[in-house]
């Protein structure tokens, strides 16, 4: 069994890792031009946890396959986070004024420059994906192809895009100034589309780049589901608890809004406990396939007991 010791460690190094590949992966000026690469560094190169790649190289981790092959497919999956919330603090989603502790990208670049550079970003994902690991292998390049589809499927209108399309809608009046009530199975579904499908997206692609068994892989997808619903019902909790000076964004803007929300719905208390019964679930799903791996499941307890 592998142990849980040292999460902070791990955390920091793959971390660094992260923030080298991520900066070595980018097209870089002249070829890039330098008003759009400055812009999108800005947001990408800002902090943030990191939780997505970290994730995707555990999960490398935990099949016991090699990280350096899962690096791309955690730095396009960041990428992609990353665009995530360039375009959800825009004017005309969340409009929101900080991030990453710092101005958000249209505060201090337009809000032109700041829908080029998540298009930029979301792009480079992908040519990133189809890039890396560059090998000559058949088995890696069909490694790529499953990874590549899964990613997109979890970011575009199946997942991510279509998940924030109803967190719009749920905020934009009717003709008849109606807004629609999502009771808890279409908030759950909300949730597991705009943020549970880039986590399990995350911990599949590791999988899949490290070799994992077609058992392995759907394990660790069904304990990631359980992570990515933990760790939207944490954000809407730290929505109402948490202190911008901590979070590094607003806090407050989801009753303020009116977004349905874990807390909106069920109230704090079991908020909280339906955030660790997703733990319980995932440690479940993980054992059941005997991945012992005690690093996935401190990875949960961090999503559930973090601040930030
Ligand atoms: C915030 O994600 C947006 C959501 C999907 C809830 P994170 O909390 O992972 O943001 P960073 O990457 O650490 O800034
Ligand atoms: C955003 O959810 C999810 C994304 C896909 C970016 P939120 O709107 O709750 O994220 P924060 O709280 O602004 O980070
Ligand atoms: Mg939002
Ligand atoms: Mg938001
Ligand atoms: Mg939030």
């Amino acid at each position: 069994m592998k142990t849980a010791e040292g999460l902070a460690e791990y955390l920091d190094a793959r971390r660094a890792e992260v923030a080298s590949a991520l900066a070595a992966f980018l097209p870089t000026p002249p070829d890039a031009p330098e008003v759009v690469d400055s812009a999108l560094r800005y947001s990408l190169l800002a902090g943030g946890k990191r939780l997505r790649p970290i994730l995707c190289l555990a999960s490398a981790d935990a099949v016991g396959g090699l990280r350096s092959m899962a690096m791309p497919a955690a730095c396009a999956i960041e990428l992609i986070h990353t665009y995530s919330l360039i375009h959800d603090d825009l004017p005309a989603m969340d409009n929101d004024t900080m991030r990453r502790g710092r101005p958000t990208l249209h505060v201090v670049a337009g809000e032109g420059m700041a829908i080029l550079a998540g298009d930029g970003l979301l792009t480079e994902a992908f040519h990133l994906l189809a890039r890396e690991p560059a090998s000559q292998d058949a088995h890696i390049a069909l490694r790529k192809l499953r990874v590549i589809e899964t990613i997109a499927r979890a970011a575009g209108v199946e997942g991510m895009v279509g998940g924030q399309a109803i967190d719009l809608a749920s905020v934009t009046p009717d003709d008849a100034g109606r807004l629609p009530h999502l009771d808890a199975d279409a908030l759950r579904a909300m949730h597991a589309r705009k943020t549970g499908a880039l986590i399990r997206a995350s911990a599949v692609s590791g999988a899949i780049m490290g070799g994992g068994t077609a058992v392995q892989i759907g394990a660790i997808d069904s304990a990631a589901g359980e992570f990515g619903l933990a760790f939207q019902i944490v954000d809407d909790i730290l929505d109402v608890e948490g202190v911008a000076a901590t979070l590094g964004k607003t806090a407050g803007k989801d009753a303020a809004a009116g977004k349905p929300t874990y807390p909106a719905l069920y109230g704090l208390e079991t908020s909280r406990r339906m955030a660790a019964d997703c733990l319980e679930r995932a440690e479940a799903a993980l054992r059941r396939v005997a991945i012992e791996d005690d690093r996935l499941l401190a990875i949960g307890k961090w999503i559930v007991n973090r601040s930030n």
